[in-house]
Formats: C-alpha cells, structure tokens, sequence
C-alpha cells in the first residue's frame, strides 16, 4: 500500500530524513521509532504531503504521490493525526469530525460520523465544545477519530498515546487494534515506549538521525544493538 524509495528531506544543511526505504502493508501495524529529532515526524508530513522531499518516492497504491497536493493524498486514502492534538475549538467535536471529513472525502456521511464516534467513545461528548469538556485521553480519542472519518487506509498516528497513563494507555491500544481490524485500515504510529510498540506492532522501524537503521519484528529490534546505542543516546553510528 505504502512504500517509501530513499526519501529525503532536507531543511536547509540539515538532513531530517536520510534516504528511507520503508513499507506499509494495508495488514500491517508498524511502529517508528527513535530518539528525539530523529526525523519521525517529518516522515510523516512528508508522506501526507505537508513538507516536499529533496529526493525518493512515496508509493501509495503503486502511484508516485510525492507531488499530489494535501487533500489529493487524504482523498485517496492517507489520514493521520498530530503529535500535538489540534482541534478546532470553537467548533464541537461532531462538527470538527465534519470538517475533517469534508475535507478528507470531499463530503459529509452522518453514518459514518456517528459510527465513529461511537467506535472512539466520544457518542456522549458529540455536541460538547472541543475546547472544554474533554479530557487528554478524549482530546487524543477526537484525533483518531478526525482522521477515521476521512475514510483512510493508512492511518498515521503521531504519539496518540503518549502522556496517556497505564489504564488509559492500554484501553486506547486496544481500540487502536479494533479500528485496524474493523476498518481494514493500515497503521503506522510513532511511539517511545518499548513495551507498547511490541504489544501492538507487527513489525517496527527504526530511525536515528534521519536514517533507517532497523526494520523487523519488535523482538529482534529492541535485541538490535545499534538500536540499543541510539537509545542510550550515543548515536551516531
Ligand atoms: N520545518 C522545519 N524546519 C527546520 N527544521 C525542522 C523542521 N521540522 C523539523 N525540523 C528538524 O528536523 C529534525 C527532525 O525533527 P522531527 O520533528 O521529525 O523529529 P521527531 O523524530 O518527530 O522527534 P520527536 O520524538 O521529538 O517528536 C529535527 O532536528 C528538527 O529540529
Ligand atoms: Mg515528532
């Protein structure tokens, strides 16, 4: 479904991302993983079309997406979420569902909506302000849910669960393999701990100063030690 050729991206002298080669199959939950700065993020705009690549390919479906506008990409299937919740506040959290499914699908499926907002938990919280009334784990619920409105394949999800405590956590997790399940929907999510990657992914990959240097089952990952160093913090292989 989605496979990336030695994509880059370059902000000036810096490199964020280094020639990566990933991935993602409509099957698949994959983990990114890596230290702070390590270009993770900006894969992810990159792949939904926010920041342009200096070089390499973005496959969606076979076709080369690297020059489709924003929408174009979250119309043929590519959602995602942002590492810092973003709603709309002075809209309802139905209403910021409705924009984002207008713009993600190019119209508005009330079915839908209320099937997803039943699916994230918010059915209660429907008509409440996204501004006040909702707590982390709902702010971080109405971001799912904005990008499983626009109907994606692949959902790209940006540290949903951090700062979310063990209860929390493990209850969001387990919606997240429901909604892969039962939307047939492609995951790939960016998450620090360890122990929430190998419960929820198949396969994980690995940056580290903009580069690859891992990609496999969590299990010989987390036993990579080139991975270990760049947790530890002394990098720079
Ligand atoms: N728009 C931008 N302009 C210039 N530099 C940028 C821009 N966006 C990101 N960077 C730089 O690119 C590098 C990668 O940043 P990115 O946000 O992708 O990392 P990350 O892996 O998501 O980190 P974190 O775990 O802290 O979220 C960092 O050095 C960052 O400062
Ligand atoms: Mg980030």
């Amino acid at each position: 479904m989605l496979k990336l050729e030695n994509l880059s991206v370059r902000f000036g002298g810096l490199t964020a991302v280094n020639a990566v080669s990933l991935s993602v199959r409509s099957d698949e939950v994959v983990g990114l993983v890596g230290p702070n700065g390590a270009g993770k993020t900006t894969l992810f705009n990159a792949i939904s079309g926010l920041v342009r690549p200096s070089d390499g390919r973005i496959l969606f479906d076979t076709r080369d997406i690297v020059r489709a506008p924003l929408h174009r990409r979250a119309r043929m299937g590519i959602g995602r979420t942002f590492q810092i919740p973003q709603p709309m506040h002075e809209l309802t959290v139905r209403e910021n569902l409705i924009v984002a499914q207008r713009f993600g699908t190019g119209r508005v499926d009330p079915a839908r909506l209320d099937e997803v907002l039943a699916f994230t938990g918010l059915g209660a919280k429907a008509d409440h302000d996204a501004a006040t009334g909702l707590a982390l784990t709902e702010l971080k619920a109405l971001e799912v849910a904005k990008a499983l409105a626009t109907d994606p394949k692949l959902l790209m999800l940006d540290e949903v669960l951090a700062g979310l405590e063990t209860a929390g956590k493990r209850r969001f997790m387990n919606m997240l393999k429901e909604l892969h399940a039962k939307f047939s929907v492609g995951i790939l999510i960016i998450e620090h701990d360890i122990e929430t990657i190998s419960n929820l992914c198949d396969r994980v990959a690995v940056l580290n100063f903009g580069e690859l240097i891992a990609d496999g089952t969590p299990d010989e990952v987390f036993s990579n030690p080139e991975v270990i160093k760049s947790y530890t913090g002394d990098g720079h292989a």
